[in-house]
C-alpha cells in the first residue's frame, strides 16, 4: 500500500514555512472527562465564557491577551520603572508607537475599551451618527453610551459567509456617501474604521479603499479614526492580496495605512503580543489635551492610563516584534492552515480565511435549527462537549437587542469562533480541533439548540445562561 504522506506546505504546493521562535517554557495542558465537561458547561449555563480555563483543554475562546510573551518582553517587565508620573517604559512606549504607527500623540489605557470610551466621550455629541466597518460589540457600546448612533457601512459582500472577495472590510463609499447626504456632515462624529474586522470574520481593509476613503471624508471635514487592534494582520493581507505592495515590509504598510487616519484606538492584547494594555494615539493637539484630561478620571495619570510600567515595556517591546514580516506570516498561516482543512473536509466556514480566527458557519451547520435556538452558541458548546475546546458565539447572542426597540438584534452571520492565540499552540494542536469540528459536523443532524435563560443589560454575551431545547 503506498502512502502519501505530505508536510503542510507540500499540502499547498510551496514549501513548508515554520515558526520563527523556539519554545523555551511550558504550561501543562489539562483534559478532563467527558462526564465533567459535561456538568462544567451546564453549571456554566452553556455559555463557554463562563467556564473556568482549568476545565478547558485547548482554549480557543479569544485572542486577547493570550499571547505568548517572548524572553525579550519578560525582560523588559523587569525594567519596569513604577513611579506614578513620568516612567521611562511610558516613553519606551510613545516612541514604540510613533515609530510603527506614526501618530504623534499617545494616551496609554489598560485595554481597548479604555481607549473606546475616552474617543466616545470626546467625539460624539448626542445624537450624531457614527458610520463603521461592521461593529465590534465594545466599540458600538461606548458609541452608543456617549449618545451616538451607530451606522453600518460596510460592503454587502462582508454579510456573506460565501463571498471570497478579498477585502471584504472594506467600506461602501456609496452607502457612507448617502448618510452624510442624508444626515449632512456636521452630523457624523466620525467615520470608525476597524483593521481587520473581527465580525466579519476578520475581513481586511484594502489600502486602495481607505485612500478612497480619506478623500470623502476630507472632502467633507469629517475625521477617521481607526480601530487598530488587528491593523498589523491586515497589513499583512494587503502585503499578499493588493496589487503593488507584494514587495513592502509590513512594518511600512501599516505606517502607510495609519497615515491615511487622523488617529486610532489599540487593544495591544492582540497584535502586540502583550496580556493587557492598549492606547489612543491622535494628530491633533486640542483634542490630545481634552483625551489626555479624561484619561485621569477614568484609567489613571497620562503617562500610565492604568498600566504599571513594565506593562507598557512588554507593549513597547511587542509592538516591535508584532510587525515582523516572518512573526506575522506564521502567526496568519497557522490560522489558514485550520482553515484550509476544515475547507478541504467541506465543512462551513467563512471565506476568505481571516488573520486571526476561523469562523464556523453555524447557519450552514444546524440549518434545522431557527437563529432563536442559537445556533453558534449552540456549536460553542458542542465543541466543548466532544473535546474540551473552548470557541465563542459571534451571531445573535454578540449582537445584542436594539437600543431603540429592545428587540434582538439578527445579524445575518452566525458564526462559531475559533480563535488562535498568537505563539501558544502547534500545529498538533489545530489537528485535534481540526478533527473535534469534523466530529461535531459528524453529529449536527441530531444537535438540538439553547434556550436563553438569563441576559445582563450589557454585552450580553459574556454573561448570559442558557439551557438546553
Ligand atoms: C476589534 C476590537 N476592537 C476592540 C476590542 C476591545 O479591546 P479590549 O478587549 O482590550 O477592551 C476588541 C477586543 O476583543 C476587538 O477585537
Amino acid at each position: 500500500m503506498s502512502i502519501h504522506l505530505q508536510t503542510m506546505g507540500q499540502q499547498s504546493g510551496r514549501r513548508s514555512w515554520a515558526e520563527p521562535w523556539k519554545i523555551k517554557m511550558v504550561e501543562p495542558l489539562r483534559m478532563i472527562d467527558r462526564t465533567a465537561r459535561e456538568q462544567a458547561l451546564a453549571e456554566a449555563g452553556y455559555n463557554t465564557f463562563l467556564l473556568r480555563s482549568d476545565d478547558v483543554y485547548i482554549d480557543l475562546l479569544t485572542d486577547s491577551g493570550t499571547s505568548a510573551m517572548s524572553d525579550r518582553q519578560w525582560a523588559g517587565m523587569m525594567t519596569g520603572d513604577e513611579a506614578y508620573a513620568g516612567s521611562r517604559n511610558y516613553y519606551n512606549l510613545e516612541a514604540a508607537i510613533r515609530r510603527h504607527y506614526g501618530y504623534r500623540h499617545v494616551v496609554p489605557t489598560h485595554q481597548g475599551r479604555g481607549a473606546e470610551h475616552l474617543i466616545s466621550q470626546v467625539a460624539i455629541r448626542r445624537g450624531q451618527f457614527v458610520p463603521g466597518n461592521m461593529y465590534f460589540t465594545t466599540t458600538r457600546l461606548h458609541q452608543e453610551l456617549a449618545g451616538g448612533i451607530f451606522v453600518d457601512v460596510i460592503c454587502d459582500e462582508a454579510h456573506d459567509p460565501q463571498s471570497t472577495a478579498p477585502f471584504k472590510g472594506n467600506v461602501d463609499l456609496a452607502k457612507l456617501e448617502a448618510l452624510i447626504d442624508r444626515e449632512g456632515a456636521e452630523n457624523i462624529a466620525y467615520v470608525s474604521l476597524a483593521g481587520t474586522v473581527n465580525m466579519a470574520g476578520g475581513q481586511p481593509v484594502s489600502m486602495a479603499n481607505v485612500r478612497a476613503l480619506r478623500e470623502l471624508t476630507a472632502r467633507h471635514g469629517i475625521r477617521l479614526y481607526l480601530d487598530a487592534t488587528r491593523m498589523v494582520e491586515n497589513a499583512f493581507f494587503i502585503q499578499q492580496n493588493e496589487d503593488g505592495w507584494g514587495d513592502k515590509p509590513i512594518a511600512a504598510i501599516l505606517r502607510e495605512f495609519c497615515e491615511h487616519t487622523d488617529g486610532a484606538w489599540m487593544s495591544a492584547k492582540k497584535d502586540s503580543l502583550v496580556n493587557i494594555g492598549g492606547w489612543l494615539a491622535i494628530n491633533d493637539r486640542d483634542l490630545f489635551e481634552e483625551l489626555r484630561n479624561l484619561v485621569v478620571v477614568y484609567e489613571g495619570l497620562h503617562t500610565y492610563g492604568g498600566l504599571a510600567g513594565r506593562d507598557m515595556e512588554a507593549m513597547a517591546i511587542g509592538i516591535a516584534e508584532s510587525v515582523a514580516d516572518e512573526h506575522v506570516r506564521s502567526r496568519v498561516e497557522q490560522v489558514r492552515y485550520l482553515g484550509e482543512l476544515l475547507s478541504e473536509w467541506e465543512i462551513p466556514i467563512v471565506r476568505p480565511i481571516g488573520g486571526h480566527a476561523i469562523f464556523l458557519d453555524a447557519r450552514r451547520f444546524y440549518p434545522h435549527l431557527s437563529q432563536d435556538e442559537f445556533p453558534a452558541q449552540t456549536l460553542a458548546a458542542e465543541l466543548y462537549l466532544d473535546s474540551g475546546i473552548r470557541s465563542m458565539e459571534r451571531g445573535i447572542v454578540s449582537a445584542g437587542r436594539d437600543p431603540a426597540t429592545g428587540e434582538h438584534n439578527r445579524p445575518r452571520l452566525e458564526l462559531t469562533r475559533l480563535t488562535i492565540p498568537r505563539r501558544v499552540y502547534t500545529q498538533a494542536h489545530m489537528d485535534v480541533v481540526a478533527e473535534s469540528v469534523l466530529a461535531a459536523w459528524g453529529s449536527r443532524a441530531s444537535t438540538r439548540g439553547l434556550k436563553l435563560l438569563y441576559e445582563p443589560k450589557y454585552l450580553r454575551f459574556f454573561q448570559a445562561r442558557f439551557e438546553r431545547l
